[in-house]
């Protein structure tokens, strides 16, 4: 694993767009060039803080990225997701918008100082199951750890039945639905999981 670098950024578009389609489905509409070009927008205008990327036979094969209170979640300008129905074609453009201002309703709030947060964790869909995304998560809680945090968590969508049960299997425990302004009515539907460190 290694940090994630400017020349990342057409590959983690690709998974973005991957990622999106379980975390936060139907935000990226059209096909799947389409979605991919939207994801890689997204990846170009948000700053790479915290994020890293595991690379298999000198191909980056997934990503995943940890926030505390110190260095937060790095956001992407507002003008960067409203533009994104322009990739998506006119078809797509309004419910896109809709999924927009949703999926930014559903981005989890901050950690806790003793916390540190895990988001933005996809595997290549070719590369799935073969113990990549292990990697990343012992990875970032390595990173968490040796940072002096108490646990772990992180906020999953709970339509995405997968991510719960793979984290459920790397000892994460869900703990309650996201709660928050407006959280219930317009933002994907999503649970809280935590694990605490050694
Ligand atoms: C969820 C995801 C990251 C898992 O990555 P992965 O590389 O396929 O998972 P691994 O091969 O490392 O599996 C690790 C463990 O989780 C289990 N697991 C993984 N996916 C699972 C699933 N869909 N259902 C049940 N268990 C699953 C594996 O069986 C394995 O457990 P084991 O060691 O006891 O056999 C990957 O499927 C993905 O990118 N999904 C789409 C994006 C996403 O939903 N990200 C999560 C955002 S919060």
């Amino acid at each position: 694993m290694r940090p994630a670098g400017a020349g990342d950024v057409g590959v983690l578009g690709r998974l973005i767009a991957q990622l999106y389609d379980f975390e936060l489905p139907g935000m990226l509409r059209g096909e799947v060039a389409a979605r991919v070009e939207a994801g890689r927008r997204l990846v170009a205008a948000t700053p790479l803080g915290g994020r890293f990327v595991v690379v298999r036979d000198g191909v980056v094969v997934a990503t995943g990225s940890l926030a505390t209170r110190d260095a937060p979640r790095p956001s992407t300008p507002p003008s960067a997701l409203l533009a994104l129905p322009s990739v998506m074609g006119a078809r797509d453009a309004a419910l896109s918008l809709v999924g927009v201002l949703r999926g930014i309703l559903t981005i989890a709030a901050p950690p806790a100082a003793d916390e540190a947060q895990l988001h933005s964790v996809v595997v290549d869909d070719r590369v799935r199951g073969q113990g990549a995304g292990l990697r990343i998560v012992r990875h970032l809680e390595g990173l968490a750890a040796a940072a002096g945090k108490r646990r772990t968590v992180l906020q999953v969508v709970a339509s995405n039945t997968g991510a719960r049960a793979f984290y459920r299997a790397l000892g994460y425990e869900e703990t309650g639905p996201a709660h928050g302004r407006l959280r219930n009515t317009v933002a994907f539907p999503s649970v809280l999981m935590s694990r605490p460190l050694a």
